[in-house]
């Protein structure tokens, strides 16, 4: 879609159907425009309003509002959440009034540089409160690219984001900067929403990529699930001259604590050495394949070694520990990877 069509139905469906009544469209300050974007950062539209009128109350200019204690602002916040922001717009007030006198900036690096103002949201200050054609770039108008581009990469990825920048660069207009940003954000919140877009009365049916092939619920598509750490470990599969498995009590804090468990070390070298001490030689030992366990946190990928013992157990180590036939279902408490590794040998399908 070229850029002067994107404009010309954004701004139609804008002029017929945006929102201009918000409290931050009437009397159009920067100050107003700034307070009320921070405000709508992570909290919407319905939510925001009785606080931004209360908080214009309190502090009708940028003045009042950087001379006021931090108590009395985080008074007014409560309920918005996300305190960070009411600290930040207190300092940014401060650091406005300290280094320009009072008036707000209207540079994009400046803007940038105030606490809690990031791109996005210095483009809509600029774009909303002094009609310049800056981008921005908010959760709606991501998704809105996304699907009329059909964008399939997570726009968390440093490649997607420059290329949704880019999109935004691209489809800005010259003139009527305001609108144009204020129809970006109400269409995104109100046709292109995240569940039940309401894609059948949308200007951008024809253009949509992810409408002509059927992705619409698809995209944007969510931060990718984060492959666990893998934790290795080495376990020691002692069997001795009745086939019974040699178990230890594993310590009562960390990772199944209290169960029951073959002995384990974080290296294969350090298992070694211990055979060594209770006189396994390592062509007496036998390694299985490794085996993964997951966690809610990690993955434990574990490497068993079967290992004949003919020294008494009294031996081998100074812990709770015990042998168990394992043609039986273990009588103490043994965490799942431990049974089938008992079952495993019991059946005798161990070594295959
Ligand atoms: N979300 C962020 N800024 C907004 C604005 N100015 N109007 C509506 N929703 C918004």
């Amino acid at each position: 879609m070229n850029p002067h069509e994107f404009q010309q139905f954004l701004l139609g469906w804008y002029d017929r159907a945006g929102r201009k009544d918000l409290p931050w469209q009437q009397e159009r300050t920067p100050y107003r425009v700034w307070v009320s974007e921070i405000m709508l950062q992570q909290t919407q539209v319905s939510t925001v309003i009785p606080f931004f009128e209360r908080f214009m109350e309190a502090f009708p200019s940028l003045e009042v509002l950087a001379k006021a204690e931090i108590d009395q602002v985080l008074h007014l916040w409560a309920g918005l959440g996300y305190y960070s922001r009411a600290r930040n717009l207190h300092r940014a007030a401060q650091q406005v009034c300290n280094l320009y006198h009072n008036r707000f900036p209207d540079q994009l690096q400046i803007l940038c540089d105030l606490p809690g103002v990031g791109r996005s949201t210095a483009g809509a200050i600029l774009s909303l409160a002094f009609d310049r054609p800056f981008p921005i770039l908010d959760g709606n108008v991501k998704r809105l690219w996304a699907r009329l581009h059909g964008i399939e990469t997570w726009s968390g990825e440093s490649s997607t984001q420059r290329r949704l920048w880019g999109l935004s660069e691209r489809y800005l207009p010259a003139k009527r900067a305001a609108d144009y940003t204020q129809a970006l954000m109400d269409f995104g919140a109100t046709v292109c929403t995240r569940s039940r877009p309401e894609c059948d009365s949308c200007p951008f049916q024809d253009a949509c990529r992810a409408y002509k092939d059927g992705l619409v619920g698809k995209i944007p598509v969510p931060r990718p699930k984060r492959s666990k750490p893998v934790r290795n470990s080495y376990w020691l599969l002692l069997v001795d001259e009745q086939s019974r498995l040699y178990l230890e009590r594993r310590p009562t804090t960390g990772v199944w604590g209290g169960l029951w468990s073959f002995p384990c070390w974080d290296s294969r070298t350090a298992l070694e050495k211990h055979c060594l001490e209770i006189g396994i030689a390592s062509h007496a030992m036998k390694w299985l394949r490794p085996r993964r366990h997951t966690f809610t946190h990690f993955q434990l990928e574990y490497t068993p070694v079967l290992a004949k013992m003919t020294l008494p157990p009294s031996t081998i180590k100074d812990k709770p520990s015990c042998w168990i036939a394992s043609a039986n279902e273990p009588e103490v408490a043994v965490p799942t990877p431990v049974r089938k590794l008992l079952r495993e040998f019991g059946s005798h399908n161990m070594l295959t």
